[in-house]
């Protein structure tokens, strides 16, 4: 009898121990599942990682535009035709039958005088900056408008790539 009690306490202990032991692995995998959580997090480390990839990328875009040919050298042999196409972005606003629309028409635009149409409601900004439209100056306008002519009402992003640029000047001049 005494034995048998002996045994069934020491099945206590051993249930006991496991049940320990079970309680130890079971804390042991959420502390893991955590880490499996701390790498999630390092996941989006590595999304923010990939972000500056991307700017570096740009870094080095707009460092080849520095380092690689001038406006004047692309815009010597830019194709009119391909502006056609980059000119549905400014469709929108501008015309170039001498009518204007949200932006002015921009037949002629070409080495006209900045803020030049009579009758259109430039921005101050615009109205007062002065100058021509030079192909060299609507590129610096067009890469960046609101950083070129600051308080511009043109609510465009600009063109980033030079050809793009070069092609819809080459494009405006022939209108
Ligand atoms: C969302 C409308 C919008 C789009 C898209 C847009 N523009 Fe404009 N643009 C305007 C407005 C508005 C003005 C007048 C800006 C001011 O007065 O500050 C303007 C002004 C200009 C001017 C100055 C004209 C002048 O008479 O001095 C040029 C050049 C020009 N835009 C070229 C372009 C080209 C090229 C594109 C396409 C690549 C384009 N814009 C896209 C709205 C637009």
């Amino acid at each position: 009898m005494f034995d048998t009690m002996t045994m069934v306490k020491a099945f206590g202990w051993l249930c006991g121990a496991l049940l320990i032991y079970l309680l130890i692995n079971w804390a042991g995998e959420s502390l893991y599942a955590m880490d499996a959580g701390n790498h999630g997090e390092e996941g989006e480390e590595h999304v923010q990682g990939y972000a500056i990839e991307v700017a570096s990328a740009e870094g080095g875009e707009a460092a080849e535009e520095e380092s690689g040919p001038s406006f004047e050298e692309v815009f010597a042999s830019a194709d009119a035709a391909a502006g056609e196409k980059v000119f549905g972005k400014c469709k929108a606003c501008h015309k170039l039958d001498g009518t204007d629309g949200t932006g002015p028409h921009l037949d002629g635009v070409v080495n006209r005088d900045i803020g030049g149409v009579g009758g259109f409601s430039y921005s101050s900004a615009m109205a007062e900056h002065g100058g021509t439209w030079t192909p060299e100056e609507l590129s610096a306008f067009l890469a960046n408008p609101k950083g070129y002519i600051s308080g511009t009402k043109m609510s465009f992003a600009g063109l980033k790539k030079i050809e793009d640029r070069a092609n819809v000047i080459a494009y405006l001049q022939a209108q």
